[in-house]
């Protein structure tokens, strides 16, 4: 694969920051075209694509698949029962006879592991629709969100306040190599990725502060971000979380100290009324929608990327 020209996607900071804001604009300039009602780019023409989900997801599948298909490819989708990786057969003999069929294998599943293994054996790009570990796409759309509605991602304050989880990661990759200043309010014990962070604070690209108050990280936010405090793979410890949580809900109030300026965003899907109060999604300043959409453009320009079209 590596002498091919073809990519995988599996963390952001795999990439140059130049390639990464590349990806970004061709992002912009993809979904101005689709906007515009153009539908004569078909540069996946020919091309199929396996996604392969061991987790449930609407955005994800959905994003990928419309894309795809808007840009004249045509995707598969394989649900938790149809492939059950590492259990009805290896990883790497799924990678191998994927790999037969399609020019591009995305997937979302549990064991970070899992996806490294899948692109080490596969021959075509592999890209990584969320794991345990982190969930890049995301990101990426994130920050054409930001790119979009305060004209640059570099300088801005970016404050997530819940669970360190995948969600985090990814922005930690992301800060060791475009510069912007991402803080983490967390309660104790539920840290992101010490290594993750300590690689990313080494990078000395970013200011990356990891806290426990969430009314001092939010100070002077141009973003402050939101997420499930039980992922997926977590739901049994829901009850347990929603109390250690206590406080780190984002809500009106969180919102008034942020600071009038402050841009809510949520990856979605949200619990309403547990991260994040009704009130915040349905706020003026709430882009979460035009975040969710932003998925499909920016997952067409990480896939024209991937397959170097
Ligand atoms: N944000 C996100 O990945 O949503 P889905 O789980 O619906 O794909
Ligand atoms: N942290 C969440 C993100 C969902 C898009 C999860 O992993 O379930």
């Amino acid at each position: 694969k590596a002498n091919s020209g073809l990519k995988d996607f599996l963390h952001i900071n795999d990439f140059e920051k130049a390639t990464i804001l590349n990806i970004l604009e061709r992002a912009k300039e993809i979904k101005a075209l689709i906007k515009s009602g153009e539908r004569t780019y078909l540069p996946f023409k020919g091309k199929t694509m396996a996604m392969i989900f061991a987790k449930p997801s609407m955005r994800t599948r959905v994003s990928f698949e419309t894309g795809f298909n808007l840009l004249g490819g045509h995707a598969v989708y394989l649900g938790p029962d149809d492939i059950q990786m590492g259990k009805r057969e290896e990883t790497r003999d799924v990678a191998r006879v994927l790999s037969g069929y399609n020019d591009v294998i995305m997937a979302r599943l549990f064991a970070h592991q899992d996806i490294l293994d899948l692109a080490k054996y596969a021959t075509v790009p592999v890209i990584n629709g969320l794991t345990d570990y982190n969930h890049p796409c995301q990101i990426m759309a994130d920050a054409l969100t930001i790119i979009e509605h305060i004209g640059q991602l570099e300088g801005t304050k970016v404050v997530y306040v819940g669970d360190g989880n995948n969600i985090v990661h990814s922005w930690l990759l992301l800060a060791s190599i475009v510069p912007f200043h991402f803080v983490c309010a967390c309660p104790k014990g539920f840290e992101p990725d010490q290594e993750t962070v300590k690689k990313a604070q080494q990078t000395g690209v970013s200011k990356i502060e990891i806290i426990h108050d969430p009314k001092e990280a939010v100070r002077g936010a141009d973003v402050v971000y939101s997420d499930v405090w039980a992922s997926m793979g977590q739901k049994e410890e829901a009850a347990y979380r929603r109390q250690v949580f206590q406080g780190f809900q984002v809500d009106e109030e969180l919102m008034k100290v942020a600071g009038p300026k402050a841009y809510f965003m949520h990856c979605l899907p949200a619990e309403r009324g547990v991260e994040v109060t009704d009130g915040v999604i349905e706020a003026p300043n709430s882009i979460v929608f035009p975040q969710a959409e932003n998925r499909m453009h920016a997952q067409n320009a990480i896939m024209l990327h991937v397959l170097g079209v």
